[in-house]
């Protein structure tokens, strides 16, 4: 089977964690490189979440390159109420050994795309993106395509229309809204239909590992936020259905749309205008609809087991 090369630009960020630990752990993909962006936490500690993360999944081959410590446009925004000061639930770690790559994120992504097919797998604000298009214009059209966690088309997280990803830049946003390149966008429509529960995050707790104590560590704190915010301890998935686009394709429905990001007004700064209506059938992008959560869930547990055995042995 021909694997996937992908490289990761992520702020990790608890379920970022999970996506990380998910593409490492999955044979249809190699992860050829991880880079890290301002988002859940400051870019110094996304950075260092990075090398804890692979460094616990034995992949300190895959190089991680440190991108933008800023949004384009509008303040620095975290999300430490969410993911912890720390951004991984605030676990204690020892220093990661792994070294940071000497490039920064948008070389590591342009060098990438130049020795080969490369899918680019966005799980935090788009600011490397951004800056990708204006140093690299070039790599844009080399990139095979491009998955993208960010955006909502009814209901927001950070305000009642703009989810993180876009509303913590949405100057960048819209730079990567107006690219040709093939885009699958999946906004919080589509991510809120797959989460953990606490039976889920028990699971790996009772694996007697550390890669089952970080994940229950990590999810649990994750878990308070969600019942604090909805009542429900439902940790959604955000980050890690982007990986399983790449994995399963097919698994997740979408639609051809125009994509259009607010970057200005009083109430709706960040918003994601997702066009459906067919007349720009030429775009490139797509907006994801609908996943099955069983089959989401089922593999989910089956990477990750599957990883804890290779690293229990
Ligand atoms: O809105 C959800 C997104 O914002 C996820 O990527 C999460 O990690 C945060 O970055
Ligand atoms: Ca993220």
């Amino acid at each position: 089977m021909a694997r996937t090369r992908v490289v990761i630009d992520t702020d990790p960020g608890v379920d970022d964690a999970v996506a990380i630990l998910l593409a490492v752990a999955s044979p249809e993909l190699d992860v050829v490189g991880i880079t890290t962006v301002n988002g859940n936490v400051a870019v110094d500690l996304t950075t260092t979440n990075a090398r804890r993360l692979l460094e616990l999944a034995r992949a300190s081959h895959v190089p991680i390159a440190a991108g933008a410590a800023v949004p384009l446009g509008g303040p620095v925004e975290h999300a430490a109420q969410v993911h912890g000061n720390d951004g991984l639930g605030d676990l204690s770690w020892e220093e990661p050994s792994i070294s940071i790559d000497s490039r920064d994120a948008v070389d590591l992504i342009s060098d990438l795309a130049d020795e080969g097919p490369l899918t680019l797998i966005a799980i935090g604000p788009l600011t490397n993106l951004a800056e990708l298009v204006r140093r690299r214009p070039e790599t844009v059209a080399k990139l095979e395509r491009v998955v993208i966690m960010g955006g909502a088309s009814f209901m927001g997280n950070v305000t009642a229309v703009a989810e993180f990803n876009v509303w913590a830049d949405p100057e960048a946003a819209a730079v990567v809204a107006a690219q040709e390149w093939p885009v699958t966008w999946l906004p919080l429509d589509v991510t809120h239909q797959v989460w953990l529960d606490d039976h889920d995050i028990d699971v790996f707790g009772s694996w007697g590992t550390e890669l089952g104590d970080r994940l229950a560590g990590m999810l649990r704190p994750y878990a308070n936020f969600y019942e604090s915010v909805t009542g429900v301890r439902h940790t959604i998935m955000h980050d890690a259905l982007a990986i399983y686009e790449v994995i399963a394709p097919g698994a997740i429905s979408s639609d051809v749309a125009g994509v259009n990001v607010e970057c200005g007004g009083d109430f709706a700064r960040g918003m994601t205008i997702f066009d459906r209506r067919g007349v720009d059938r030429q775009s490139n992008h797509r907006v994801g609809a609908s996943v099955d959560r069983a089959r989401f869930t089922a593999l989910l547990h089956e990477r990750l087991a599957r990883l804890n055995d290779f690293l229990r042995d």
